[in-house]
């Protein structure tokens, strides 16, 4: 084996630069995820029986389908023009990270309603009751409960998006696994690339589930005073 690679300069900047692409397509997604997936769980959770259907059919459609199928599709109905931003191609980049997104949205909104129907139905029952309006409850009663279950679960939909964004590799966006087939392709050195891109994604995921352990510490701490 030889790691010399990861000396050169160049490379560890081939790699530095995958790292930070990986992580800003995550990030994106996990939030523009939720800003839609939001919108989501409230359809699934209102009392309109059109719009719940709609939003069920969509959360089993993209969670019945592979990432890959959708980023594929995604980017193939897509025709934009080579538009180079910060170094990075739009053409290839949009569309992989709407279907990233999209995807994302839909696993997100079962992690939102599965919070909020784990708030006691007495609760909002009780605020109604009071005369407060749906959005009022939704906002002042069961969100503020809704969030300790959901953030644990967030942060794991944060790391699995890390290791999705591996399938960007495929529209040419240089995120970590795209610099592992640059570094390979001049290196040669097949087993050794694999090998510090495993790591290195380890580095991200194992450093978000520990972000997290103090969140959700903080969180309790926050609720027991
Ligand atoms: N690789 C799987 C797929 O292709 C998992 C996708 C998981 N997505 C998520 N947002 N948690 O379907």
């Amino acid at each position: 084996m030889d790691f010399s690679f990861i000396f050169d300069w160049y490379y560890i900047e081939t790699l530095l630069e995958g790292l930070v692409l990986t992580l800003v397509l995550a990030l994106l997604a996990v939030v523009l995820g939720s800003l839609f997936g939001f919108l989501i769980t409230l359809m699934r959770i209102s009392n309109n029986k059109v719009l719940n259907f709609i939003g069920k059919v969509y959360v089993e459609i993209i969670r019945g389908t592979p990432l890959l199928v959708q980023v594929l599709l995604i980017y193939s109905f897509f025709k934009i023009p080579v538009t180079i931003i910060f170094g990075i191609d739009m053409s290839s980049f949009i569309p992989g990270m709407l279907a990233l997104l999209i995807n994302s949205s839909a696993y997100v909104s079962e992690i939102f309603r599965g919070g909020v129907l784990s708030v006691d139905k007495g609760q909002s029952e009780a605020a109604l009751s009071l005369g407060m309006k749906d959005g009022l409850v939704m906002r002042k009663i069961i969100l503020p409960q809704a969030i300790k279950n959901i953030i644990p679960s967030l942060g794991n939909e944060f790391i699995t998006m890390i290791k999705e964004t591996s399938i960007f590799m495929y529209l040419g966006v240089a995120e970590l696994m795209y610099s592992a087939q640059i570094i390979k392709s001049e290196t040669y050195r097949t087993k050794e690339v694999y090998i510090v891109v495993a790591v290195l994604y380890l580095v991200l995921t194992l450093s978000t589930s520990k972000l997290m352990t103090i969140i959700e510490r903080k969180l309790r701490k926050h609720d027991e005073k």
